[in-house]
């Protein structure tokens, strides 16, 4: 069975990893359904990860349509224990300006229609989530963005994203309000993922490059497609530089994480009694 450590979801404009050698195109299927796309198995800095478009390679899932349970469980059957997740956002902040890159810590639900759970059916958990991304995980991914001291790209700690449901954009009076909570960013895809990679005992971090400044900023248009699109392709290009240095030092060092060991106390139900 093909293996990777290391798994990598790409966003908006990141459909590929440029570096990948000795590729291999992994059809899986799980339990809930097929993934978005097939994933890429390559080797990255000597070490084995698993590429996945979270949209497809053609751009073709809506952040509602997304299988999140299905991608989650794809990388766990391939053995991944730690998850990069690079995501276009819109910025709430003014200081977060557009090609910014943020590694939140925390996040806010706004979704209405994402099934972001695999327990139920007879199984009942409760994992903690008060830190819902892994704190040394994006620590070492904040780390490789400032060493690589990209230009005009400004690097930022921590910080809460909002996630929406989409597929509009917010209002200006629901972007006010996010910025009264003190959120930094938002986006439509990265809650779920934290939640099941959490279940699934995968530590998460997300790389959050920023597109756009949303609808709330007096000097600023209000964010479309076109806008966002236009920063992608350099975002991504960033973000690859900063995914090879990221993985290069997991390699080297790879972090201890709470999250490997999310289930030990998050199960309620006998398990050794269900028929
Ligand atoms: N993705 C990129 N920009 C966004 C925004 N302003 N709102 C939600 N998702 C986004």
């Amino acid at each position: 069975m093909v293996q990777a450590k290391i798994g990598i979801i790409g966003g908006s404009g990141l459909y590929k990893m440029e570096s990948l050698k000795e590729v291999e195109e992994v059809f899986l299927d799980t339990p809930f359904g097929t993934p978005s796309d097939a994933l890429i198995v390559g080797t990255l800095e000597g070490t084995r990860v698993a590429f996945l478009a979270r949209h497809g390679r053609n751009h073709h899932l809506m952040p509602s349509e997304l299988p999140f349970r299905a991608n989650i469980h794809a990388m766990k059957q391939l053995g991944v224990e730690y998850l990069i997740s690079a995501s276009a956002v819109g910025s709430l902040k003014e200081e977060a300006k557009p090609l910014d890159m943020v590694v939140p810590d925390q996040f806010i639900d706004r979704t209405k229609n994402r099934i972001s759970t695999f327990f139920g059916d007879g199984i009942v958990a409760h994992i903690t989530f008060g830190d819902p991304v892994c704190p040394n995980l994006a620590g070492v991914l904040a780390d490789a963005v400032a060493s690589l001291e990209l230009p005009d790209v400004t690097l930022h700690r921590g910080g809460t994203y909002v996630c929406m449901e989409g597929p509009a954009f917010s209002t200006k009076a629901e972007s006010h309000l996010y910025r009264s909570w003190g959120a930094t960013i938002i986006g439509m895809t990265n809650l779920p993922e934290a939640k099941l990679a959490r279940e699934a005992e995968i530590a998460y971090a997300t790389l959050a490059l920023v597109t756009d400044y949303d609808c709330w900023h007096p000097d600023h248009d209000s964010v479309t497609v076109e806008m966002v699109i236009g920063n992608l392709h350099r975002n991504a290009t960033n973000a690859q530089k900063v995914i090879q240095e990221t993985v290069r030092r997991l390699s080297e060092n790879p972090p201890v994480s709470e999250a490997h060991s999310a289930l030990k106390y998050a199960i309620l139900t006998q398990l050794d009694q269900v028929p």
